[in-house]
């Protein structure tokens, strides 16, 4: 059965451009984000390699790790970073699992037969602290991701982590938040000392409050 929001993340110890890691152990107490490509030396692949490899500041500013996946070899990854560093003008700098015998890829179900029934479509999970799956995303082999938008999703599951609030439709960390219906008006006021509009009972707007 495929995984879903709240399971588990599937463990696995896997060869790596990094050399051998053990998933969890690798997160530790941070987040994650695992993704799969489809393929080495393949044009969409490489520049989202290069885009996650310039992104990574941003990852770390967020106590986030990154992992690549392909079914290739480690060895055939070795071979693709110098296309990646010279196209991209950025240097892999996060471990790529080598998943021949898409033993990971079937773990978190990230061949779909309908679309290739050997190679890996574009699979996006992000995972708690507590290795959790939070979010899953699935983009087809022909469509490039937008990374930024999964940093954006990093900072909605991290702040509503900590606060009884929600992202409201194309929410950027800094804009206003939504105040979880089950706070009452009373409860919101002490715990939302910036003030809040109610445009509707429901739809109450505070300021982000980590902020
Ligand atoms: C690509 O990365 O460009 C790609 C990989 C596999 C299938 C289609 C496109």
């Amino acid at each position: 059965m495929s995984l879903r929001l709240g399971d588990e993340a599937p463990d696995f110890t896997a060869d790596t451009t990094d050399g051998k890691i053990n998933f969890h152990e690798y997160l530790g107490d941070g987040w994650g984000v695992l993704f799969s490509h489809p393929k080495d030396f393949t044009p969409v692949c490489t520049t989202e390699l290069g885009e996650v490899a310039r992104l990574k500041g941003e990852f770390e500013k967020r106590n986030t790790k990154v992992v690549g996946l392909s079914v290739d070899s480690v060895e055939s990854h070795k071979g693709w970073v110098g296309d990646i560093k010279e196209t991209q003008g950025h240097e892999l700098n996060f471990p790529l699992i080598g998943d021949e015998d898409r033993k990971v890829a079937n773990l978190y179900d990230m061949i779909h037969p309908n679309a290739n029934d050997t190679l890996t479509v574009r699979s996006v999970f992000i995972i708690g602290p507590d290795k959790k799956v939070k979010l899953i995303i699935t983009y087809p082999a022909s469509t490039g991701r937008n990374f930024q938008e999964i940093l954006r999703v990093i900072d909605s599951l991290q702040l509503t982590a900590n606060y009884s609030v929600s992202t409201p439709v194309n929410w950027n960390d800094g804009d206003d938040v939504i105040i979880a219906p089950a706070i009452n008006d009373e409860d919101a006021k002490t715990k939302f000392p910036k003030g809040f509009k109610t445009l509707k009972p429901y739809l109450r707007l505070t300021p982000q409050p980590n902020k």
